[in-house]
């Protein structure tokens, strides 16, 4: 839970690499794992089978119930290439729209910023895709009266993350599942922030009756290598054939094999139940302290250990005090606070962060 300057102090993260050190710092296992297959093979091209590879892949179908993985590097290429696989399916059946949410992010890539709405990364940088149309988050009427034959996808994070910890309402959820079944496009959630157990479900998803065709994963999938996945149904396995679509590095078997290590921990060890357990205390803190600041805080949201705070005053003062009490947190969307610890976190860890973040709010002196 603890990152260290170069004098040793102990900084404790609520951040946790920006949700890729979800098993911690100095894991054991995912050291040993490294170390392991750098002595066995580093790399060897994607024209051989390799083992790291087709284990990790055979754990997430087993996990999920998907029936293809493809392994990339970084979320953004988990999303170009989830963008890719629906235009080229929905090419072959007269669809084109790829319908996406204000406030998202998926990456920095130029697919995943035609997906965005966002000034601050997209200013300069167009032209873009064409065939992206945005609605407003959650605005199910604005979603049924955009939606039509001519619609490919409906693009979205579960749980909006750098949009500010916006959670998926179920009455949209609802009526993307009934507009789905009207009109047959492909659903893809973006749980590159909220998957792999984070929200105390493997897939932010399964809080939800929603079943996306495509899921896109990243951040802690290689134990802190870069590593991502999309994740595939059955009826789109034969879309891209050899060749379609590829990458050099992607899926490579020292990220694979601390990957395996990940889920392990994740799903078999604890540390999803931990998500769900800790996270229901830790949301529960942060409510009673809003209920206590009502005017410096508006809001709580999210699920399991992905937590925003929405605070009636930019939030950067508040980041830079809990850095002097040597507490690591993050701000987005310039007035929320966002915790994302890893998932190995213990209430008392939430009761310092609690303790420390009503005495940053009201201005309190600095303790250690
Ligand atoms: C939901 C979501 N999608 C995509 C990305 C992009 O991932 P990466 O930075 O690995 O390209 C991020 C990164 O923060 C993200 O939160």
């Amino acid at each position: 839970m603890y990152l260290f300057d170069k004098d040793g102090n102990a900084y404790l993260d609520f951040l946790g690499g920006v949700a890729v050190n979800a098993l911690g710092y100095g894991h054991e296992g995912v050291i040993t794992a490294i170390r392991q297959q750098v002595e066995e093979y580093i790399h060897i091209s994607n024209y051989f089978l390799q083992e790291p590879q087709i284990e990790l892949a055979e754990r997430l179908r087993s996990i999920t119930g998907y029936s293809g993985v493809f392994f990339c590097n970084s979320g953004a290429e988990a999303c170009e290439g989830a963008l890719k696989l629906a235009r080229k399916w929905g090419n072959a059946n007269g669809r084109s729209q790829i319908v996406t949410m204000q406030e998202s992010f998926h990456g920095r890539t130029m697919g995943a910023l035609s997906m965005m709405t966002n000034a601050d990364y997209r200013e300069g940088f167009g032209p873009f895709l064409g065939g992206c149309a945005n609605i407003p988050f959650n605005d199910a009427d604005q979603l049924s009266a955009l939606i039509s034959e001519k619609t490919a996808a409906v693009f979205l994070e579960i749980i909006q993350g750098e949009g500010g910890i916006n959670e998926l309402s179920r009455e949209f959820a609802g009526g993307l599942n009934e507009l789905k079944e009207r009109f047959g496009f492909l659903i893809i959630a973006d749980e590159v922030q909220s998957g792999i157990g984070r929200t105390g479900k493997f897939l932010a998803a399964d809080h939800y009756d929603l079943k996306p065709d495509i899921v896109t994963l990243a951040k802690p999938l290689g134990g802190g290598l870069p590593l991502g996945a999309i994740l595939v149904s059955e009826q789109l396995m034969d879309v891209l054939k050899p060749g379609n679509h590829g990458t050099t590095f992607g899926g490579n078997p020292v990220a694979c094999a601390a990957g395996k290590v990940v889920l392990q921990e994740v799903v078999e060890n604890g540390l999803m139940k931990n998500a769900a357990d800790t996270g229901s205390y830790f949301i529960q803190q942060l409510n009673m302290l809003q209920s206590e600041m009502p005017d410096a805080i508006k809001q709580v949201r999210g699920k399991g250990l992905m937590e925003g705070m929405e605070l009636s005053f930019p939030g950067k003062s508040i980041v830079d005090a809990m850095l002097e009490r040597r507490i690591i947190i993050n701000c987005t969307h310039g007035n929320v606070l966002r915790f994302l610890p890893p998932l190995i976190v213990e209430k008392s860890h939430i009761d310092h962060l609690c303790k420390s973040l009503r005495e940053a709010i009201s201005g309190g002196k600095l303790s250690r």
